[in-house]
């Protein structure tokens, strides 16, 4: 029975030998692999490690907020955090196929991402929150469509580092022990999955102001009941979208012609598969009733009841 604990003191010992008087690199995302993965190289050299925060402005309301709060002000990381929005939505302007939203937040993530780190000097290592699964799958060539895919394999090319992955042989739940030890945040250590492309694909259609407004205001109350409700262990991922559609409601004496807003919420083990959430109509009924009355501009909610396959997922 491995011990987390010694794991992780052997790992943090073992980095700072390789790793020496030189500096290092973190892209961090704020999701448990790569916050592990920093904090574990952070204990080992403290200061000579950066991280870079590639804000794209499609994360989920205050989600930016919260991880510099834990890496810059209470773990006082040397922590960039890069507010590229304006770039990231210029880009996507007038784009609404999935594919293509996914490849230019792709590029556009790593451009910001090397514009940044070509700015730091004497930069040897680059640490990635690789973990077992994720090298299991880029032994085939199935796993290369997937990686690209999911954008996980985002390393550019040109640039000269060794790698550090200090995750590489462990499965999640030891990923998540493993933080937990090393005094991780829970709020991080069991964060949800959430895609490298962010609101971008939970979004149908073109990304607007209007749209990420819509789906971050109601996914935040979505979260919040969920948490309070004391699903959000059970629950694999859970978050809604914006299918683009409008309908006819009523408001007081007022018609209305507004946005349906949709629920995702999934049970899974490792995401490949997953069935939808049996979340208990009462919870459902108060973050519908929530979502409609506070934000504007919402007046349908829809839960969606498929499994994956035939469905995915995300929705994009
Ligand atoms: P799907 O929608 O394919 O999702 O059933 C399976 C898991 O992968 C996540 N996902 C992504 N992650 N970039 C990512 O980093 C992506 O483009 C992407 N698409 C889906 C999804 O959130 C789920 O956990």
């Amino acid at each position: 029975d491995w011990n987390m604990g010694d794991f992780a003191d052997q790992m943090i010992a073992a980095i700072a030998e390789k790793v020496g008087d030189k500096n290092v690199l973190c892209g961090l995302s704020g999701g448990v692999d790569s916050s592990v993965a920093a904090t574990l190289v952070h204990k080992a050299v403290g200061n000579q490690l950066t991280c870079i925060f590639v804000d794209h402005g499609l994360l989920r309301k205050n989600e930016g907020d919260e991880v510099e709060k834990v890496f810059a002000d209470e773990f006082h990381m040397n922590f960039i955090r890069v507010d590229a929005k304006a770039r990231f939505m210029n880009r996507l302007r007038g784009v609404s196929d999935p594919e293509t939203k996914r490849k230019i937040i792709g590029e556009e993530f790593i451009r910001v991402f090397e514009e940044e780190a070509s700015k730091l000097s004497g930069i040897e290592y680059l640490v990635q929150g690789t973990v077992y699964p994720d090298v299991i799958e880029s032994g085939t060539d199935t796993a290369e469509v997937i990686k690209s895919h999911h954008n996980v394999g985002g390393l550019p090319e040109d640039m000269q580092f060794s790698l550090i992955e200090p995750l590489r042989d462990l499965f999640k739940d030891e990923v998540r022990k493993v933080g937990l030890e090393i005094g991780v945040p829970e709020h991080i250590v069991w964060r949800q999955p959430f895609p490298g492309p962010g609101l971008a694909i939970r979004i149908l259609g073109e990304i607007t102001e209007e749209a990420l407004h819509l789906v971050s205001e109601s996914d935040a109350i979505l979260r919040d009941e969920i948490s309070k409700a004391g699903l959000d262990r059970d629950v694999w991922q859970y978050f809604t979208v914006l299918p683009n559609i409008r309908s006819v409601g009523v408001m007081g004496d007022e018609r209305t012609y507004s946005h349906a807003i949709g629920i995702r919420a999934v049970t899974s083990i490792d995401g490949m598969t997953s069935d939808w959430a049996r979340i208990p109509y009462e919870v459902l009924d108060k973050i519908s009733s929530r979502i409609v009355n506070e934000v504007h501009g919402v007046n349908r909610i829809l839960y969606d009841v498929t499994s994956k396959p035939p469905s995915t997922i995300e929705w994009e």
